[in-house]
Parts: structure tokens; C-alpha cells; sequence
């Protein structure tokens, strides 16, 4: 398994690369990155084409597509860092959460690359890579601070006080927001991947329609966004009942709902951090590409002096880079796979331990 006793031999004489391997989902993602120079290359490779026709993220299509792409992708991209295998110390690959199978794709193909290189393999969580993914940016956020986690499967806060050391402060007690933009989407007729399709939408619309904002009455930092995904049902049925649901209603149930979801993850995140006392927030996660959502979460933390972190857009949603860079850290922190290929499709944060470095 995962093992912080077995020292990684991380040479000294010459500056640290990491190959880093995304498979959790519909994205195949592969980046080096060195602990001194940052990121030398990445590539994404998009399922987006093959899932489209069904709605939604077929399975089995996923593990077949990483199968096809994943081995020229990791040529292409060490090409474009000018670094052969040889000269990399480590293979970090997304272990959990996420589809077993996609995970299996790269977790095989990551651990019997480093087994031929000869350098160690790193197990990555896919939501640890995701909340430190801010710090591929410049400024780098300082520990600690408050992660809102927001992604097609994960809705939370998170009390980060070091590398390695969360506390779930809240999270969903039902759908994940990326999943409740994703099934409105669908209610809206709108192609799949829902969220962006939603959310551009959502720029033509007003917000003419007064959606629920889940449990902000309550106190506590939990969320909950199966009950406004079926007042936008309700609503939708309620106008389509006769008629067809013109252009601009649809545009301003899209805007309505974005609305109820940013309002709510902004009240909930400023809530954070008046709990804590921390001066940063992090967003992390595809929903953290909504644009919406990033110039809420500035005004409303600015007026509590605190600072928003986010991720560049294209290192929100799933991507090689955040793999690389937290098996970076892991590695550095001693942390090997040992005993073959992680796999783990559920897998708590709370389960991770502090990354101490010596
Ligand atoms: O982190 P991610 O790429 O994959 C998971 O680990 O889940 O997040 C994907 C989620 C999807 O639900 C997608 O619809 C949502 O992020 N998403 C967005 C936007 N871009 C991606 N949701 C709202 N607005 C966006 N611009
Ligand atoms: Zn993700």
C-alpha cells in the first residue's frame, strides 16, 4: 500500500522530476513536474467526444479511451519536458477516488513504468491533488487556510493546516455541485459536459426566478443541492406545461440556478472563514471554473480581508499537472507505493496523513 516509512531515494545532485498520470475520470492528464523548475510540460486529453452522445460518462468507454491515449500522451508530454524516463525520479499516479477502471488504466500502466525506470511510484488522492493545485500559482497560498472542494463528486470545505492535515469542516449531505449543475444541465436539454454548458447559459439569462438556497438558514457548514434541483424541475414542468420552453426562460432558469448554488458555496466558504480566523480560501474543482462563482467568492471574502486562491482555469477541472505536483510533495515526504497497483474508487480525505518532511 502507501507507506511514509519507506524513504523514497530522492537524489540530490540534481533537481527533482515527477511524471504525473491522471486517470480518475473522462480526462487523461499527464504532466512532469520538477521541484525547482515547477511544471516543464502537460497534456490533456479530453473524453468529452466519446461520452457526448450518452449524456453523461460511460464507464467502461472511459477505461477503453485511457488505454488508447495515455501511453502517447506520456511520450508526447516527456518530449515537450525534453526529460526521458531514465531521468525522472518518480511516477505519481491518481489512485482514488474515482471510476475503478480509469483508475486501474493509469495505476497499471504508472506502476509498471516505474518498475522499468527503476524509480518509485507515489499513489495520489485525486481531491488532495485538486486542493493543492492553488499552489502551482503565483502567490503560492501560505498554510493554513479554508478548501472549498468543489467537483463533479465532492462538495466541501476543508480546514487545511498543513500539507496532508484536513478536517472536513462540511460537505454535502446529498448531490456534489458539479453534479446538480450536470443534472440540470440535462433538465434544460443542454449537451453534456452540463456544468460549462450550463454556466455559459447562464450569461444570457437574468435571475428572474427565486430558486432555494439550501441550508443557509441552518448553522453548521454542511450543503445540500438535491432539494433545488427539484424546485428547477418543478419550475420547468410548471412552464412547460402547453408550451415549449422559450430561449430566455431557459437561459434565465440557467442563471437562477447558478445563482442559488454560487450564493450558497459563498455564504458557506465566508462562514469558514469567520470560524477559522484563516485569511486564505482555496477553490478547488471543476465548479471552481465558473466565473460566477470566482467574482462572488472575491467580493464577498475581500470584505472579510481574506484572500481567494484559485487554481488557473484549465488546472480546475481534472488535469496531469495537480497529480504530478502533490506526488512531488508525497514523494518528498517519503511516501511510496509499495505492493502493485492502488486502486481505491472511494477514499476519505480524513484517511490522508500529514505529509512531514524532513
Ligand atoms: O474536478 P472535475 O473536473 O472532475 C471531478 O473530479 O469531478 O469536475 C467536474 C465538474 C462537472 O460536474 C462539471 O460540470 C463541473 O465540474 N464544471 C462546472 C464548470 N466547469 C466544470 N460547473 C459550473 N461551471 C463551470 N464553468
Ligand atoms: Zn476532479
Amino acid at each position: 500500500m502507501i507507506s511514509p516509512d519507506l524513504a523514497a531515494d530522492l537524489p540530490v545532485e540534481h533537481d527533482v522530476q515527477v511524471l504525473g498520470i491522471e486517470t480518475s475520470c473522462d480526462e487523461t492528464g499527464v504532466a512532469v513536474f520538477d521541484a525547482d523548475r515547477g511544471l516543464l510540460a502537460h497534456s490533456l486529453y479530453s473524453q468529452v467526444p466519446v461520452h457526448a452522445r450518452y449524456g453523461g460518462v460511460v464507464p467502461e468507454l472511459a477505461s477503453r479511451d485511457h488505454i488508447r491515449k495515455l501511453l502517447p500522451l506520456i511520450d508526447g508530454t516527456l518530449a515537450e519536458a525534453g526529460v526521458t524516463g531514465a531521468e525522472l525520479d518518480g511516477v505519481a499516479y491518481t489512485a482514488g477516488p474515482g471510476l475503478i477502471g480509469a483508475l486501474l488504466v493509469g495505476g497499471t500502466l504508472a506502476e509498471g513504468l516505474a518498475m522499468g525506470w527503476g524509480i518509485p511510484a507515489v499513489a495520489v488522492h485525486h481531491m488532495e491533488a485538486h486542493l493543492l493545485a492553488a499552489m502551482l500559482e503565483d502567490p503560492v497560498p501560505e498554510f493554513p487556510f479554508v478548501a472549498l472542494l468543489v467537483s463533479g463528486g465532492h462538495t466541501m470545505l476543508v480546514d487545511v493546516k498543513g500539507p496532508g492535515e484536513y478536517q472536513v469542516m462540511g460537505q454535502t449531505l446529498d448531490d456534489a455541485a458539479g453534479e446538480a449543475f450536470d443534472k440540470t444541465a440535462k433538465l434544460l436539454d443542454l449537451p453534456y459536459p452540463g456544468g460549462p454548458a450550463l454556466a455559459e447559459l447562464a450569461t444570457q439569462g437574468q435571475a428572474h426566478f427565486k430558486f432555494p438556497r439550501p441550508m443557509l438558514k441552518k448553522p453548521g457548514l454542511d450543503f445540500s443541492f438535491s432539494g433545488l434541483k427539484t424546485a428547477v424541475m418543478l419550475q420547468v414542468r410548471e412552464l412547460e406545461a402547453g408550451a415549449s420552453l422559450s430561449e430566455s426562460k431557459r437561459a434565465d432558469i440557467a442563471k437562477s440556478f447558478e445563482e442559488a448554488v454560487v450564493d450558497t458555496l459563498v455564504a458557506k466558504s465566508a462562514r469558514a472563514i469567520r470560524q477559522t480566523g484563516y485569511t486564505g480560501l482555496v477553490v478547488a474543482g471543476g465548479v471552481g471554473a465558473n466565473l460566477s462563482l470566482r467574482s462572488q467568492l472575491r467580493t464577498e471574502l475581500g470584505k472579510l480581508d481574506a484572500q481567494v486562491y484559485y487554481p488557473r482555469l484549465e488546472f480546475c477541472t481534472d488535469n496531469g499537472a495537480m497529480v504530478a505536483h502533490a506526488g512531488l510533495l508525497r514523494l518528498q515526504a517519503g511516501y511510496v507505493s509499495t505492493g502493485g497497483v492502488v486502486a481505491r474508487p472511494r477514499w476519505e480525505l480524513s484517511e490522508l496523513q500529514a505529509m512531514v518532511s524532513d
